[in-house]
């Protein structure tokens, strides 16, 4: 309801004060429009004029309007008096700026640079039926287009996007439309993370075991199985002939792409290639992620040899200017216990072990700037000092670290984890982490990135702009469920990053989404996140509210998921069994909101009878089997290492339990990891005899109808699972 009155609110709004940016829904906002009077009607004859017959924008301009139109466009050198669509330089604008002038003769776009010009066709795309996007043809004979002026130019040089390719491959083809979809939204900078634990994504040609064997993990692979990949061999990598294809796409597009080589930790897939570049010692301390012997030696000479080799290749691969060495979330336990890093410290008299960090960033930077490059790391980069005051930080625990960089005078780029990380959840009762924060949809969009920073005129120039990232642990199930994450996030930040921080505001934002953006994506072909009605019980009544007024929610009063063939819900459903309803919100027919129930009735009622367990798996330190009798579903215990072949775990009921449904889960309590990868369920009726049930999928198996009550569930450990350890939780008996 609130939105329905702040939507309404918002459209009587631009009718008092004449604010236009919501009538033609342009996003992100520009900063200025001025409406005109009369129109400009598109019809046949219509031509684009260019003195460059292969000029980018132009040909782009044509294939996206002939998408709409029932007509050949043409593309001409010669001048024309009406109808047309043209393009004029002003190198006086500013660089990624444009002007666009939509007169009743026709439309004229200036700028100063090619960015400018293919920013100028996209704001004006917008002006057109969302199908621009979708290669669906309209067929429109006309389209008449309000006269107006907008004059644009961005807020920050450095709008990105960081997308982790290692935990999760993402095919060429695939990352080209993420290119579109960026460039669509005025966004420039693609920060790709070829490198982590979990994968080498870029052929090297020096060592091409690095992609040989780095890229690919599996049962039998030189990389362990991991976030769900199971016994599947999975990976895959770029050629550096791909890669210049990318690049390639990339460029006509304004957008750069920054490559990440992550060291000296995060490193798995490289250290394991090479097998002595590590200190060789051990820690029981996993790494953030649950690697070990993933962080390359400080004090070994011939490291360096062998990065500069890498990071030569990468130079010479990217046009970027930057190359990003990571940086982060190093275990320096290795390096304390290291005879050529314990001699590296007595060399350079380091008393602290962390010292050896700035030591080796210092250097990556020597190495980088030898080929003729910008250091660019993660905020822990800066942690010891003593950088070039060219390379760059891209800010990620905290503000404060943002804040940290911007005073030692380092160039930074915000990617604060609890605004911008697009792996946190969009609210609790959805998929992902919340380590961070959790992150819908307003919360991105209110991101400042000067927020709790005290800076001088200067400094703020040294605050360079902002990018969101998407960390890939959990994006490789359900399909497409990282544009979920993206999208429509993705869309805030580039107002975040484009617009004027004056012209923010969320309601218009919102609006503008609802009323034409969301179409917009729809037609992108992105599977973007759908927002659920809000339901409550109140009265001996279901009260449904969906996202936005025009908003389609349909239900089921069985406990399963709405379809697109289920009843659509208007407003309210009396009912006394309101546990029983699920409400997801449609967009179109293919798209639509996870499935809710009302928020203040519980939708499952699970069983609680008395249990013990046991197990032959040894627990981590201070993990009691007490704890998965409790019935607290938030609660797990954990292995000490991996599970192994014939290993078991039992629960045991006091009396025997008369049910419907058992839902074994493992891994995580709210997060698919460290669980049963390779392993099945059983279950008895007298405590002796068991009776083979499922196997487990994705860490989880169920016990389905069993033919009387149940006496005792086992879970039997067939093989290794994914990750360090394995997770137990409470049994859900329904
Ligand atoms: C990071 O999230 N480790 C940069
Ligand atoms: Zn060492």
């Amino acid at each position: 309801m609130k939105k329905t009155i702040l939507t309404l609110a918002l459209m009587l709004g631009n009718i008092l004060t004449g604010w236009c940016d919501s009538s033609l829904n342009i996003l992100p906002a520009p900063q200025k429009i001025v409406m005109g009077e009369g129109t400009f009607v598109v019809k046949k004859g219509l031509a684009i004029v260019s003195t460059d017959a292969n000029d980018f924008s132009a040909n782009f301009l044509q294939d996206k309007l002939e998408e709409v139109f029932d007509f050949p466009i043409t593309l001409t050198r010669q001048s024309v008096n009406e109808g047309f669509i043209r393009f004029e330089t002003d190198k006086s604008l500013p660089e990624e700026g444009y002007r666009l002038d939509v007169t009743a003769k026709g439309i004229t776009i200036v700028s100063a640079t090619p960015a400018g010009k293919y920013y100028g066709v996209q704001t004006l795309l917008q002006l057109f039926p969302s199908e621009v996007y979708s290669g669906e043809h309209l067929r429109l004979k006309e389209y008449p287009m309000e006269v107006v002026t907008v004059e644009d130019a961005p807020r920050f040089g450095y709008r990105g996007f960081m997308l982790d390719v290692s935990r999760t491959f993402f095919e060429l083809d695939y990352l080209k439309r993420y290119i579109d979809w960026m460039s669509f939204h005025k966004l420039n900078k693609l920060h790709l993370h070829l490198t982590d634990d979990n994968g080498w994504r870029i052929e090297i040609k020096k060592y091409p075991e690095l992609t040989r064997k780095g890229a690919w993990r599996g049962k039998n692979e030189l990389i362990p199985p991991t976030y769900l990949s199971g016994s599947e061999k999975y990976g895959g990598y770029y050629t550096q002939k791909e890669m210049k294809e990318l690049i390639t796409y990339a460029q006509q597009r304004n957008v750069m792409i920054i490559p990440e080589f992550d060291l000296p930790g995060h490193a798995l897939s490289s250290t394991a290639v090479f097998g002595n570049v590590t200190c060789g010692t051990h820690t029981d301390k996993p790494s953030a992620c649950g690697e070990f012997d993933n962080v390359w030696c400080v004090g070994k000479e011939s490291n360096y040899r062998i990065i500069e080799d890498i990071i030569k290749e990468l130079a010479d691969l990217f046009p970027s200017p930057y190359i990003n060495i990571g940086g982060d979330e190093v275990v320096f336990d290795y390096w304390a216990q290291c005879d050529e890093c314990q001699a590296l410290m007595k060399k350079e008299g380091y008393k602290d072990v962390e010292e050896l960090h700035g030591h080796f960033v210092r250097r990556m930077e020597d190495i980088i700037v030898k080929h003729g490059k910008v250091m660019m790391g993660w905020d822990d980069i800066q942690d010891h000092g003593g950088l070039r005051p060219s390379s760059t930080v891209v800010a990620w625990r905290s503000q404060k670290k943002g804040l940290e960089s911007i005073k030692k005078g380092q160039p930074t780029v915000m990617q604060t984890g609890e605004y911008l990380y697009l792996d946190m959840k969009y609210t609790p009762a959805e998929r992902g982490h919340s380590w961070a924060a959790i992150i819908p949809l307003e919360r991105i969009y209110s991101y400042e990135p000067y927020q709790d920073l005290q800076l001088t005129p200067e400094e703020e120039k040294l605050l360079i702009g902002v990018q969101a990232g998407l960390w890939t642990e959990l994006m490789q199930f359900p399909p497409r469920f990282a544009e979920y994450q993206i999208f429509p996030r993705l869309c805030a930040l580039s107002e975040i990053g484009w617009s004027a921080k004056e012209k923010k505001n969320y309601a218009d934002f919102y609006g503008r989404m609802v009323n034409k953006h969301y179409d917009r994506l729809y037609a992108m072909g992105i599977a973007f996140r759908v927002e659920p009605p809000k339901v409550v019980y109140e009265d001996a009544q279901l009260k449904v509210t969906p996202p936005y007024p025009s908003a389609v929610v349909r239900y089921t009063l069985d406990g399963t998921e709405p379809m697109a063939t289920s009843n659509v819900c208007h407003g309210t459903i009396i009912t006394d069994a309101p546990e029983k309803f699920r409400f997801s919100t449609f967009f179109n027919r293919n798209l639509k909101s996870i499935a809710v129930g009302a928020e203040n009735v519980e939708l499952h009622r699970y069983l609680t009878p008395e249990v013990s367990v046991e197990t032959d798996i040894e627990l981590l330190a201070n993990n009691k089997l007490e704890t998965i009798t409790s019935y607290n579903f938030n609660r797990m215990i954990r292995s000490k290492t991996r599970v192994k072949a014939g290993q078991t775990l039992t629960y045991t009921f006091k009396e025997p339990v008369a049910c419907k449904t058992i839902h074994v889960p493992t891994g995580y309590a709210a997060l698919p990891f460290y669980g049963v990868s390779d392993g099945y369920v059983e279950y008895s009726y007298d405590g002796v005899n068991f009776i083979k049930g499922e196997d487990f999928y994705r860490y989880h198996a169920y016990i389905r109808n069993p033919e009387a009550p149940v006496k005792a569930v086992r879970i039997v450990i067939t093989d290794t699972n994914d990750g360090w350890s394995c997770c137990f939780q409470n049994l859900k008996i329904e």
